[in-house]
């Protein structure tokens, strides 16, 4: 017997798994395996990718394509640019959710004419959320035409009060109304640049010590977390160009466990934000049989060298975290132990 302490297996509500079309950054294969060697069993993959889900097309050879690499479960998030509507319908029953940009990002697939959005906010299904890559002006733009229309929304990777302040006030008025913040806010700062470098470049950016304080002393108030796993190559980070984002996966839970050893949230909050208010927002079923088994009291050093991700950095290198996953269990399968994955590729299913 061990004296493991048993979480249920993550739902990360915000991936980038680069499958099809940037493979060599990411695929469902490394990407899934950096996820359940996190003690995530499912992973919600983001519509931006290289050529862009906006059609059902499109999201059956993902599907078709992404399948047999799959070790843990996932769902899809539908992509529009405003002149997709027409798919809309036949698209929402195969897709968690629907991802909006707002603000610019990797892709440019950011929608600005206030119209068109009112447009897509309209045709989208009341029954699954808009999720929002809204910053600054933004947000309160997805709030005040998400309540216009009578959507479902999800503000993704909040980074301080501007976001939150505004989210409480819609739940106040009966909106249904949720957000997540990524550990990268939470756990890097302004401070971290020097150190970090092009590495550090991550849209949102990341935000003072002082913001990101707001967020800890406001972490009752935030539904989520979501590592935002947004893979890039190191020479990419450090070419001239801006890459934005950066790997998450394998470090989120750790991250979080040291911090509830720091005194920072209780396990509770854990399980909150990475389970029950993520089968809550996007209408999972709960599943009992699928958890990671964590020796809270290991401490270990995260090295670029272990990494299952394939762009093989993390900007929390070097960092000492004490929480360590030891096994992970996939609808009743065991399916990570020990830094081995125990499945075949396509154990992992589509949730939809
Ligand atoms: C993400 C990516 O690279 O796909 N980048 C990021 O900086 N977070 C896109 C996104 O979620 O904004
Ligand atoms: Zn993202």
């Amino acid at each position: 017997m061990n004296d493991y302490l048993r979480i249920p297996g993550l739902i990360d509500i915000h991936v980038h798994l680069r499958d099809p079309g940037q493979t060599d950054k990411e695929d469902f294969n490394t990407g899934t395996a950096a996820a359940l060697k996190g003690g995530i069993t499912t992973i919600f993959d983001m519509p931006n990718n290289l050529e862009p889900v906006f059609s059902v097309e499109k999201l059956s050879e993902k599907s078709k394509i992404v399948s047999n690499k799959a070790l843990c479960d996932y769902g899809f998030f539908f992509g529009s640019d405003g002149e997709n509507l027409a798919e809309f319908e036949k698209a929402a029953g195969k897709t968690i959710g629907l991802k909006l940009y707002l603000s610019d990002t990797t892709g440019k697939y950011t929608v600005t004419d206030e119209s068109q959005i009112y447009k897509i906010f309209k045709k989208w299904t009341k029954k699954k959320p808009v999720v929002v890559h809204a910053e600054n002006e933004k947000v309160g733009l997805a709030i005040k035409i998400a309540y216009d229309c009578g959507n479902i929304l999800h503000i993704t990777h909040i980074t301080g009060e501007n976001e939150l302040a505004q989210i409480m006030d819609a739940k106040k008025m009966g909106m249904k109304i949720s957000s997540d913040a990524t550990p990268h806010h939470l756990f890097l700062s302004l401070e971290d640049k020097e150190r970090l470098g092009k590495y550090a470049e991550v849209k949102p950016p990341l935000v003072s010590k002082r913001n990101q304080a707001y967020l800890w002393n406001h972490i009752s108030d935030i539904d989520c977390i979501a590592s935002d796993h947004a893979p890039h190559m190191k020479k990419e980070k450090e070419s001239e160009i801006s890459y934005y984002g950066m790997p998450g996966l394998e470090t989120m839970l750790p991250l979080l466990i040291t911090a509830f050893h720091d005194g920072k949230l209780t396990f509770e909050d854990i399980i909150r934000m990475t389970s029950h208010n993520p089968s809550k927002i996007f209408n999972l079923k709960r599943d009992d049989s699928s958890y990671a088994e964590i020796n809270s009291e290991e401490e270990y050093l995260i090295e670029n060298e272990t990494l299952f991700t394939k762009c093989k950095w993390s900007p929390f290198a070097g960092w000492y975290v004490k929480g360590k996953i030891k096994r992970v269990f996939l609808r009743g399968t065991r399916v990570y132990e020990d830094g081995k994955i125990l499945v075949r590729p396509g154990f992992g299913k589509n949730i939809k």
